[in-house]
């Protein structure tokens, strides 16, 4: 009998090593993606100099595997860096003797008013950068007057965050599963909160190769609560697998059966191609959303404001054109308009902010951008967003196919 009894002691005891063992593995596997991740909780407006600064600022205070995340693009990062050089290939003539006062930045996008033409892109777990998450960013965007779109892949849940708006305009970006109850259950449950537009992003049936990840061995450490059930956990889990689980497969159909499951207007997310543009219309996008993803998913792909004048060519004001990726000055904003966006998005930027300063730094960001946006129309002659519209911008020289 003793021996039993000591046998037994000795199988659980090895059974406990075994388990310290594996637990140790896991914490050190998992860097800061165990329940000690410490997200920003600041909470105060930010001063601005330049929406650039943010970055260094933000890596400051983001533990590094959520930073590089959000940061990071694909890759070489050529593509993400070109985003904000490409604007560079064109100037804005300045204007004067205009009459132009107090330029208007109030602008209306699919039936919705907003006091200025940049709107918030839906991003992936905000949680990452501040403990308020989407419900923070959300707030801010309501305070600032414009459009929070919110990610399948948010760290807040669609109620939270519908409630943190308060009645202000958001968007609900899909990530379709492969599951097609839950993609149902998903609209419906946006539907049913408020939400004003259904954003179908195209440019992801797999994640960019996005090496600062891999190098990190990042995963997320906080639960993604919107994502289906059935595709799975979400913490723990890296943004590659999570993709895996989402539809790999996307074509023209998928754009008709989210218009099918909807009365709300379909965005197509991701076009970086005049002919994909016409294939989402045909398709029933009641707008199209030029954009590299920030490029963080094909690297060596062009800056997304080099091919949106020949996007907004062959759309030709049937739709709609929202624009994003490598924004972050009012000639940025002013130059997207005037080579055919109807308004611009910003990703990184209100994530900085928010991690800055909570719901006041997203404020902070919006804020600036539109009195940065009001004094380069002032500058370059312009009274309001239609007059940007009309603007024509002059090409660098050095890029006339002539010369
Ligand atoms: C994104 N983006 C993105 N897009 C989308 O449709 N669904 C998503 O879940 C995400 N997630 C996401 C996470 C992070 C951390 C970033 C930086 C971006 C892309 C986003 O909507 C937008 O296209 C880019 O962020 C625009 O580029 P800038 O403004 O960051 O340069
Ligand atoms: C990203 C996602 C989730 O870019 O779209 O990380």
């Amino acid at each position: 009998m003793k021996k039993i009894i000591l046998v037994l002691c000795a199988i659980l005891l090895v059974l406990f090593v075994v388990w310290l063992v594996v637990r140790f593995i896991n914490i050190s596997d998992a860097t800061e993606n165990s329940s000690d991740y410490k997200a920003s909780y600041r909470d105060e407006k930010i001063v601005i100099y330049d929406i650039d600064d943010l970055e260094n600022q933000a890596k400051e205070i983001i533990p590094a595997g959520g930073f590089d995340y959000i940061r990071g693009g694909a890759e070489t990062e050529s593509t993400m860096r070109r985003n904000e050089l490409a604007f560079d290939m064109v100037d804005i003539y300045p204007r004067v003797l205009t009459g132009v006062n107090q330029p208007n930045t109030k602008t209306s996008i699919l039936g919705i008013n907003i006091s200025l033409p940049v709107i918030v892109a839906p991003a992936a777990a905000h949680g990452l950068a501040h403990i308020s998450a989407e419900a923070g960013s959300a707030r801010g965007a309501a305070a600032a007057g414009t459009i929070m779109s919110v990610s399948t892949y948010a760290s807040s849940t669609l109620e939270e965050i519908a409630q943190a708006g308060n009645g202000a305009p958001q968007w609900f970006q899909l990530y379709l599963s492969k599951d097609d109850v839950a993609n149902r259950d998903l609209i419906m449950l946006a539907e049913s909160l408020g939400y004003q537009a259904i954003i179908l992003t195209v440019d992801a049936p797999i994640g960019g190769n996005r090496i600062s990840d891999a190098r990190n061995n990042f995963k997320f450490p906080l639960a993604l609560p919107n994502v289906p059930k059935k595709s799975g956990k979400t913490k723990g889990q890296g943004i590659g697998a999570i993709f895996a689980a989402a539809q790999n497969e996307l074509s023209p159909y998928d754009v008709m059966y989210v218009k099918s499951l909807t009365d709300l207007p379909v965005i197509v997310k991701g076009i970086q191609h005049p002919d994909d543009a016409e294939i989402a219309i045909m398709a029933g996008a009641d707008a199209i959303w030029v954009s590299n993803h920030g490029g963080r998913q094909l690297d060596g792909a062009p800056a997304a404001f080099e091919v949106l004048g020949d996007i907004a060519k062959r759309v030709n004001n049937r739709v709609p054109i929202i624009f994003d990726s490598g924004v972050r000055r009012g000639q940025h904003i002013f130059k997207a308009i005037a080579m055919g966006a109807d308004v611009v998005a910003i990703g990184r930027p209100v994530i900085y902010g928010l991690a800055l300063g909570g719901w006041r730094g997203v404020v902070s960001v919006l804020d600036y951008l539109k009195t940065d946006l009001e004094r380069v129309m002032w500058l370059a002659g312009t009274q309001n967003i239609d007059d940007i519209k009309n603007t024509e911008l002059r090409q660098r020289c050095n890029l006339c196919s002539d010369k």
